[in-house]
This record gives C-alpha cells, structure tokens and sequence, in this order.
C-alpha cells in the first residue's frame, strides 16, 4: 500500500478530516477533503460536526484558529515547524503601545498573527474580507496589524485612516514580487490577465486586473472569460488553477515565491501525525476564549 493509501486508510478509521490551504505541495491538496484560503479553512473546521480529528495542513496560526474555534476537537499540525514569519511580526506589547496612542481606534488584526495577539484585538479578519469587517466599523481610524500592505489596501478600499501596527509588517514571500517581472510576462503574453494577492505591494496591486485572496483568485480565474493568467501569489496555487481550469495557462508572476514553511508538510509528515496523533495544537484556555471572540465578530460581518 503506498503513503497516500494509507493516509486514506487511517483517516477513515480515526474519523479526521484533512483540511488543506491553497498553497500546500500538490500530494497534500490532492488527498485533502477540503482545499481553501484561511477563511474558508477555519468555516469548515467547524463545519465538520462528526470529525474526531481535524489534520491542518497548513501553518501555525491557522491550525490555531482551527483549535481556538473547536476547543472539542483535536487538530493536528502535520509539520509544528510551519510558521508563517508574518505572524511572528507583532506582538502583544505592539498592540498595548499602538492601543495608547490610539485609545479610540479599534483594533483589527489579520487571521496571520498569534493566538495571544488574537486575544487582545475587537475583531479579526482575512485577506477575503479585511475591507467588509473594516467597513463594518463605527470608526474613522483602525488599528491593523501586522500586513503593512493589506493595510495601505484596505485603506484605498474603505477611505478610512488604517495606521498598521507594526509599522512595516510582510509577508516575506509576496515581497518577492515585482512590477518590472509582471511587465516582462506581459509583453509574452499580452492578453494575459493579472491577478494579485493582497500581501504584495502597492506597485504590484497597480498592475493587477483582479485582488482578491488565494480562494477568490481561484474563482475570478474559472469564471474570467480570459485564456491566460499571470499570478501575483504563492505558487502553490498554480495546481489548484491547472487542474480547475485545464483549458488556460497560468504563470507564476516570480518563479521564486515559495513560501517555505507551507511546504513543510509532506505526505511522510502528516502520516506520522495522524498515525501517532501527535503535533496536537493547544491554545491555553483564557487566551482561547478571548481570541474565539475576535474570530466569531469576524464571521458575523457579512462579506
Ligand atoms: P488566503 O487567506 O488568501 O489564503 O491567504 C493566506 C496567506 O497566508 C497568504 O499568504
Ligand atoms: Fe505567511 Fe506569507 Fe507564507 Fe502566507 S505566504 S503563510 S503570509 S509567509
């Protein structure tokens, strides 16, 4: 019996559902009962009512906020050392400092940020929905941290004044694109259409035809009359676009946008989790209640 039959094998009889972010390896979305970006990911965590066991496959804060939202059930990281960089950019001690300065301003953090930074924040929100929880507001100036670049795009979306706490938080992978690459692919292939995420920088958002996050690109893509695609994210998601729309072309805006840590978790790594139910994801009790909080007001926010 090969790795994937065995995963198969042992995910039936321990009753876990493996969820898996748009980026992972190819192997990893090709066994997964579920594919998505992280808001669709956390829904279905807790959509999953008869699952004993949730397999996360992919990083840190988003097993988290899995665990966080179903205090029942046991999620398991396949790979503990998946963590997203970004998330590591803000601290509790950034939030408290921005929050005197700003005692009026709500404070809204990116679903990429630790549990115990989760647990001081009014709301949180997702690349998908960053502008509607904004929007939702009753404030003129919000607190938003740690992606300095959601921020300066949600700040064009919504007119309000987003002041991003740290100032200059990234995403170490999405700073890898440029506005110079995508031209070049653009004299390649000129009715190409481009679809950035919202991480990149504003001089990549200028040349975008289509933001959105990783599971709305993959649907702008399959109802975008265009043939051809140039793609301002983790390549990851190139398997996803090819097999759902074998009929376009889709390349990758750098070749070289690979985030290291979505590629940690491999067919060996998450066998070895599920089958010793090992790599569990615990969030201490107080901090859980507090962050599960920031993300339901997320999900009451229409979007
Ligand atoms: P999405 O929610 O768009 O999938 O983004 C998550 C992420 O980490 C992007 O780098
Ligand atoms: Fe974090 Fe960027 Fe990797 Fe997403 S792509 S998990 S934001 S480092």
């Amino acid at each position: 019996m090969d790795l994937t039959q065995k995963i198969l094998e042992l995910k039936k009889e321990k009753k876990a559902v493996i969820l898996a972010h748009n980026y992972l390896r190819p192997e990893i979305q090709d066994i997964a009962d579920y594919i998505g970006d992280s808001i669709e990911l956390s829904r279905k965590a807790v959509e999953e009512k008869d699952a004993k066991m949730i397999v996360f496959s992919a990083v840190d804060f988003m097993a988290e906020s899995a665990a966080i939202l179903n205090p029942t059930k046991k999620v398991l990281l396949p790979c503990l050392g998946a963590r997203c960089p970004m998330a590591q950019m803000l601290t509790v001690d950034e939030i408290k400092r921005a929050k005197k300065q700003y005692p009026n301003a709500p404070v809204v953090l990116y679903v990429n940020t630790l549990a115990v930074c989760k647990a001081e924040c009014d709301v949180c929100c997702t690349s998908a929905n960053a502008v509607e929880v904004i929007k939702s507001l009753n404030a003129e100036t919000v607190l938003f941290g740690p992606d300095s670049n959601l921020a300066a795009y949600a700040q064009d979306k919504t007119g309000k004044k987003i002041i991003p706490i740290p100032e200059n938080g990234f995403c170490p992978t999405h700073l890898l694109f440029q506005p110079e690459d995508v031209q070049v692919l653009k004299m390649k292939h000129p009715n190409a259409t481009v679809m950035v995420h919202p991480e990149c920088s504003s001089d990549m958002r200028k040349v975008a035809d289509f933001i959105g996050s990783t599971s709305k690109m993959c649907r702008y893509a399959k109802e975008s009359p265009s043939k051809q695609f140039i793609v301002g994210t983790e390549e990851g998601i190139l398997h996803r676009l090819r097999k759902e729309n074998p009929d376009k072309e889709f390349y990758l805006a750098y070749e070289g946008a690979i985030c290291p840590n979505m590629k940690l978790t491999t067919l060996e790594r998450l066998y070895a989790s599920l089958k010793e139910e090992k790599n569990v994801v615990r969030v201490p009790q107080a901090v859980a209640n507090k962050a599960r909080a920031s993300l339901e007001r997320m999900f009451e926010v229409k979007s």
